[in-house]
């Protein structure tokens, strides 16, 4: 794909940056999209004209009019209302729900192969969603969550052990809530396990930290929630995909038989590259991992029960 078209729903912080790391990466031809008016088409003129001095090339856009995103590769839907403090993820299923829903149904009228990538929270119900109002192939819908949930447990254990985060290696799976995953035993510096750097002690606070990472952001702004990371993993995923870079990224991705999940979008290692979400790798879990992921699980099968008695 020379130019592919890559359309950000949402001209938000958090779709706004999404178009800023695309732009910043030259990863193709950018269509900002937002229902208030001028918001996407300013945005998009700001950065176009940063081009110059950051160097690429790629047309960055901005409408109100769905028109614009015509023939899509990708899409990042970042649209819906983002936490308050004292707010879970959860308390935006009803509203987000419904601005997901006419969004996916916009976008895939005008763009019948592209391929999703979710961002609006509770993301693994939204990523269900997606796929359910969309009648994609499961594979062509994917959320982001674990990308970010990850890079923050990278961070706080690059801070501890004194390394860079680029030799950090992390995973958290299950869902994007308070009950996620750090894999601790899977993550590691330079490829030395964590468990012969860190004491358990320090482990602890860094497995917290990254399950309320989010949260911690949240009562920081006040008015809203974390975007330059979030945005910044959205648009890893979107690079992996558009380049077929086949890289595993932990991901909601569609999961029947994978990990007994029984077809719901969870946060798992997936392989991405051409086409969306190639595989689900399985790791080996202990008992107890095993028991924290599908608890985590459970959420999410909680909150799409919700979605279904909402009549989605
Ligand atoms: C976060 O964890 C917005 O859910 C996102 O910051």
């Amino acid at each position: 794909m020379a130019h592919p078209k890559i359309t950000v729903v949402g001209a938000g912080n958090v779709g706004a940056s999404c178009a800023l790391w695309a732009a910043a990466r030259d990863l193709g031809d950018v269509v900002l999209v937002d229902v208030v008016d001028g918001l996407a088409a300013g945005k998009a003129l700001d950065l176009q004209q940063a081009g110059p001095i950051v160097g690429f090339a790629h047309k960055i856009t901005g409408s109100t009019d769905y028109a614009a995103t015509e023939g899509s590769d990708l899409a990042i839907v970042t649209a819906g209302l983002a936490r308050k403090p004292g707010m879970s993820r959860d308390d935006l299923l009803a509203k987000n729900a419904e601005i997901v829903s006419g969004v996916v149904k916009a976008l895939v009228t005008r763009s019948p192969n592209v391929i999703l990538i979710l961002v609006s929270n509770p993301v693994d119900a939204m990523t269900g969603l997606a796929h359910k109002i969309s009648g994609l192939p499961t594979s062509r819908v994917v959320g982001m969550a674990g990308v970010l949930d990850s890079a923050r447990m990278r961070t706080f254990i690059a801070a501890e052990a004194g390394a860079s985060p680029k030799d950090v290696q992390a995973y958290v799976l299950g869902g994007h809530g308070d009950t996620m995953v750090p894999l601790v035993r899977y993550s590691s510096v330079g490829g030395v396990p964590l468990t012969k750097i860190l004491s358990k002690e320090k482990l602890d606070k860094i497995v917290n930290r990254t399950r309320n990472g989010g949260a911690e952001i949240v009562a920081l702004l006040k008015t809203g929630s974390a975007f330059y990371a979030p945005a910044a993993a959205a648009v890893e995923m979107a690079q992996a995909i558009l380049r077929d870079e086949r890289r595993v990224l932990p991901s909601a991705a569609y999961c029947d038989k994978e990990y007994g999940v029984g077809g719901y979008f969870v946060g798992v290692p997936a392989r991405l590259g051409s086409g969306g979400v190639l595989d689900v790798l399985e790791f080996d879990l202990t008992a107890e991992e095993r028991a924290a992921f599908d608890k985590s699980v459970d959420g999410v099968k909680g909150l799409v029960e919700q979605l279904k008695k909402m009549g989605y």
